[in-house]
C-alpha cells in the first residue's frame, strides 16, 4: 500500500504490548512511524515488522524515558520523523505493589515512570502539537488510576495523576486545533500482566486496546475506556461505599 500523504506518529513504548498492536495499525496504513524504547534490539525487531506491514518509513529511537530532557529529545525525533501528526505515550510499569509500600525506591520508580517521566513527555508533546495548531497526543492511562484500591494503589495514583494532567491538556486545546486523550485500559494480555491468572470476560487483547487507541487519535475523548464497558464498571465502583469497599478484596 502506497499513501500520498502518510500520517506521521511516534510511539513512546513502542515495545509495550499494546503500543506494537497500535504501530501494526499504522502501518497497515503506509504510515511513517517512528518507534522509541530502551531496548534496541526489541526495537529493531519492531521496525523490521512494521516495515514489513506496509509502513513508509519507520525511524527508530533508543531512549529511557527518565533519563532524558524531553523536549530536546522529542524535538530531535519530530525532526528526523520530518513532522507529526500523532503522538501516542505508551510505556509504563506495574512494578511490584507489595514490595513497594514497603521499598521507597521502588514506589519511586512507578511514581516516576508512570508520572513523572509521562507528565514531563506529555508536557513536551502539548507545546509541539500547540505549536503547530494541531495533532494529538494519546496518552495509556489506566482504570486502576480511577479508585485506590490496597492491591496497585500505587501505579493507579501515578495513573490518576497522569490522566488529570491529560484532561488539562485536552481542556488547554480546547477550541483550537490539537487535541488530548486519555485512554484507560482495562486489564490486557500484555507483558505487563505475565504473572496474573488471565481469562474471564474482563480481559482484553492488546489488539482491541489498540483499535480503541488508534481511533481515539482521530477523534474522541477527552477520557476514553478501553474497551468502553470500563466507563461503566469503574463509574459503578468509584459509588461503592467505603463501608462496602473496604470488605472487598482486589
Ligand atoms: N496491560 C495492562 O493490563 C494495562 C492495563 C491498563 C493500562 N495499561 C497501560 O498501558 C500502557 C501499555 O501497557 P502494556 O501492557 O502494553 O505494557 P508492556 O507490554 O508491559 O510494556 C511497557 C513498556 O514500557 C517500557 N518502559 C518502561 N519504563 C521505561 C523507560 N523508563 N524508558 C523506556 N521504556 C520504558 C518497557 O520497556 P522494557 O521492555 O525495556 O522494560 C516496555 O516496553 C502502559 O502505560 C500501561 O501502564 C496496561
Amino acid at each position: 500500500m502506497t499513501n500520498e500523504n502518510p500520517v506521521r506518529v511516534l510511539s513512546l513504548g513502542a515495545a509495550s504490548g499494546i503500543a506494537q498492536a497500535t504501530a501494526r495499525l499504522y502501518a497497515a496504513e503506509a504510515a511513517i512511524i517512528g518507534v522509541a524504547g530502551r531496548n534496541a534490539a526489541r526495537l529493531a525487531a519492531i521496525a523490521d515488522d512494521l516495515q514489513a506491514r506496509g509502513a513508509t518509513r519507520v525511524e527508530r529511537f533508543e531512549v529511557d524515558f527518565t533519563a532524558v530532557a524531553a523536549a530536546p529529545e522529542l524535538d530531535r525525533m519530530i525532526n528526523q520523523l520530518g513532522g507529526i501528526d500523532h503522538v501516542i505515550l505508551a510505556y509504563g510499569l506495574l512494578g511490584e505493589h507489595a514490595a513497594a509500600e514497603r521499598d521507597a525506591a521502588a514506589a519511586q520508580s512507578i511514581i516516576d515512570v508512570n508520572f513523572r517521566s509521562a507528565a514531563a513527555w506529555a508536557l513536551a508533546a502539548a507545546d509541539v502539537l500547540e505549536r503547530q495548531g494541531r495533532g494529538t497526543l494519546v496518552v495509556l492511562g489506566s482504570v486502576a488510576g480511577d479508585r485506590g484500591r490496597r492491591s496497585n494503589y500505587i501505579y493507579g495514583a501515578a495513573k490518576a495523576g497522569l490522566a488529570t494532567l491529560v484532561e488539562g491538556i485536552s481542556h488547554r486545546f480546547a477550541g483550537t486545533g490539537p487535541r488530548a486523550v486519555i485512554v484507560k485500559p482495562g486489564p490486557t494480555d500484555t507483558a505487563m500482566t505475565a504473572a496474573m491468572n488471565k481469562g474471564g470476560p474482563l480481559w482484553a487483547a492488546p489488539e482491541t486496546v489498540a483499535a480503541i487507541v488508534r481511533k481515539a487519535a482521530d477523534r474522541g475523548g477527552p477520557v476514553v475506556y478501553a474497551p468502553a464497558r470500563w466507563r461503566l464498571i469503574m463509574a459503578i465502583i468509584r459509588c461503592i461505599p467505603a463501608a462496602i469497599f473496604n470488605k472487598m478484596n482486589f
